[in-house]
């Protein structure tokens, strides 16, 4: 674990902080107000390379000098962001080459952000000059908390640097173009090729695209991304610097990373998180990011960025409200986050983001969202001791493990499958959400990592595996793990390829079920199991081999057929559930199927109350974030403290709707909640 993250400093706070974009005097009355606030860390230089190098190889660094002096003197320290996420305008004048391509033939310029090529030979080179250069400056500085290399990695570009470097990635994976050929399956529509040179990133043509293609596509720009990104990090220690670093992933709708993969190439992992929804899911997300995070690295990591004061949806932006930007900021750290880092520091005037949140807003500090701000700086000085980590173990403490894997994104996003509604982060959140509306810890795994620990493993649907992961799954059953497999999951192998004589081919053995056909559902339309479930979306018509049933299909075309199935190999379980069970149906099924294997809730009462209890461990000895979402006041009873109040909890602590309390448990306390 990193210094950064190792949380003797106690929780950082603050955010990007891009004071080149204000006049000196907004300086001064910054670090007022940062100090009024209690924030110990910014972020800076993230958008900055056009003044940083003005002209091709001029670097202009007085400025940035200045920014770390005045910082520095205010005692707050920064993490440096490397810029190079928006190269400047004379960049487009002078390597056009060097801007991204869309699948239509599209080059993108300068004039927004993110307009790179990532291939390209003169992005490359100016994106390890400028880090060499900072890192030069200022890699030794005592107050650099550590370097943010680039922002957001995930321009995809389709020109030609791409496809020669898809071409090269290619080559290394198949060696030759007749195994190339085969994995791709070009039998199909004359697709065969027969000249390296003629293999092209899948750009828009007549009709659908070679799916195997699509998805070698986004492995080799997750491995180019990260490519870019290891060349800017050994410039950083060539210069020698020694300072922790990392790259802030994003949490979208798409994903264009393995981060499992790059994880491992970070001193910590860090992530930015916006609230999808601003209605009461939006909590829910909260604890799937971090859970998210936490897995990916391992243990500790950073928030880099949430909205101080907005929720985007689509087209508008809902306000935050204070307590709630308070709850979600604590639900992070409760889940293994060591900061509560925001974009931005202070509204923008202007440019086009000027209408985004921040912890300075328009308005000003005489402003309640401001207020709240100062409120949370203080909180986070109150439950400084949370960040110390343990010794040894996990921060949270887990029983089921739900397995993430990139290729299982982008295998289902592979056009023209049997209902494209059907949507791996969709499947992941919705399991994710059922544990998490149940009260119950989870953690994410990466196929094939040890899996031994915990009781139950789900596995949203994951269209495509290979062998590696069928025979680790197996494993995992053998070894008296509960395996909950949800439908089209494993029928087809790394490159798409259905297995044929029943699906799921790939699992059949270990699931003990052949499939014989796939009956998509139309939108809207729901039917009912036996045991009351209510299903959407996708049915199949199952037969049972070695399995049971668990609940057969109530009505429709396939009633009385079973629609999940379970099947025993010594004393573990193989579940598969063959239609999709809608969220309140999913909710009781995990709920039901917790309590069979003795997987308990955190604190069983708050379960329904819109009390959120999340246990983490630290190095003194755990702490429940108790995190109030409903809408009713509750009391929480047990022994301990609060560190935000500073009382005990022993005759109960009164949580009223929007509160939250951070209890320091005493060894062997019980816990109850009550609705007052
Ligand atoms: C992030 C990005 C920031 C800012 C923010 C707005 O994804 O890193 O620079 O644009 O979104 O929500």
């Amino acid at each position: 674990m990193s210094e950064i993250a190792s949380g003797t400093a106690g929780f950082l706070f603050g955010g990007d902080y891009n004071p080149e974009q204000w006049p000196r005097e907004v300086w001064t009355e910054d670090m007022e107000l940062m100090r009024r606030a209690g924030v110990n860390t910014t972020t800076i230089g993230v958008f900055s390379w056009a003044v940083l190098e003005p002209r091709e190889g001029e670097f202009d660094a007085a400025w940035l000098d200045e920014v770390i002096a005045t910082l520095d003197e205010a005692g707050i320290s920064f993490f440096l962001a490397t810029p190079t996420a928006s190269p400047p305008p004379w960049f487009t004048r002078v390597y056009p080459d060097a801007m991204p391509v869309r699948p239509d033939g599209t080059r993108v310029v300068h004039g927004s952000r993110d307009t790179y090529a990532i291939s390209a030979p003169a992005y490359r080179a100016a994106c390890r000059r400028v880090a060499r250069f900072l890192a030069e400056r200022y890699g030794q500085h005592p107050r650099l908390r550590g370097w943010h290399v680039h922002n957001e990695y995930g321009t995809i570009d389709h020109g030609p640097h791409a496809a020669a470097a898809f071409r090269r990635w290619l080559q290394a994976k198949y060696g030759d173009l007749s195994t190339l050929n085969d994995a791709w399956y070009t039998a199909f529509w004359s697709q065969h090729y027969s000249d390296w040179e003629d293999i092209l990133p899948p750009r828009q043509t007549q009709y659908l695209a070679n799916p195997a293609q699509v998805v070698d596509f986004k492995r080799f720009c997750s491995d180019e991304m990260l490519a870019a990104y290891d060349e800017q990090v050994a410039e950083i220690r060539a210069a020698g610097s020694t300072a922790q670093v990392t790259t802030n992933f994003m949490l979208p709708t798409w994903n264009h990373l393995d981060q499992w993969d790059w994880a491992e190439h970070q001193d910590v992992v860090s992530i930015d998180h916006y609230l999808d929804t601003s209605g009461p899911d939006g909590e829910a997300h909260v604890a799937y990011a971090s859970d998210l995070t936490r897995s990916w690295a391992g243990g500790a990591w950073l928030l880099m960025e949430q909205n101080a004061t907005g929720i985007r949806e689509t087209d508008r932006t809902f306000v935050k409200d204070s307590d709630r930007m308070i709850r979600n900021s604590l639900g992070y750290i409760a889940r293994g986050s060591q900061s509560s880092l925001f974009f931005q520091w202070r509204a923008g005037a202007a440019g086009a983001e000027s209408w985004h949140g921040a912890l300075v807003p328009h308005t000003g500090p005489q402003s309640r969202s401001f207020d709240a701000v100062v409120r949370l700086g203080a909180m986070l000085a109150q439950i400084a001791e949370v960040a110390e980590l343990p010794a040894e173990g996990p921060l949270i403490e887990a029983q089921i493990g739900i397995v993430w894997d990139a290729n299982g994104w982008w295998s289902l996003d592979t056009p023209h499958l049997p209902n494209e509604e059907l949507s791996y982060a969709a499947e992941v959140r919705a399991t994710h959400r059922s544990l998490w509306r149940a009260g119950i810890a989870c953690d994410f795994v990466r196929p094939r990592a040890d899996a031994t620990g915990y009781r139950i493993l789900a596995v949203p649907s994951m269209f495509a595996l290979d062998d590696a992961t069928v025979s680790w799954l197996t494993a995992y059953v053998e070894a008296g793990g509960h395996l909950v497999v949800g439908h089209f999951t494993g029928v087809a192998d790394e490159n798409q390829r259905v297995v044929l004589g029943g699906y799921p081919g790939r699992l059949r053995d270990l699931l003990g079920v052949r499939v014989e056909e796939i009956r998509p559902l139309a939108a809207g339309r729901t039917h009912t199991l036996t045991d009351g479930a209510e299903i959407e979306q996708w049915t199949e018509r199952m037969h049972l081999e070695t399995a049971d049933e668990v609940a057969a299909y109530a009505d429709g075309d396939l009633a009385g057929l079973p629609a999940i199935a379970r099947r025993r190999v010594g004393g573990g379980t193989a579940t598969y559930l063959s239609a999709r069970l809608v969220q309140k149906s999913r909710d009781a099924f995990w709920t039901t199927l917790c309590q069979a294997h003795g997987v308990t809730p955190t604190l069983p009462d708050a379960v329904g109350t819109g009390l959120e209890v999340v246990r983490r461990r630290a190095a003194r000895g755990d702490y429940l974030f108790c995190l109030h979402h409903g809408n009713e006041a509750v009391r929480i009873a047990g022994t301990g403290e609060d560190l935000l109040t500073g009382r005990t909890t022993d005759r109960g602590l009164l949580l009223t709707p929007g509160e939250v309390a951070v209890i320091r448990e005493r060894p062997g306390a019980t816990w109850h909640v009550t609705a007052v």
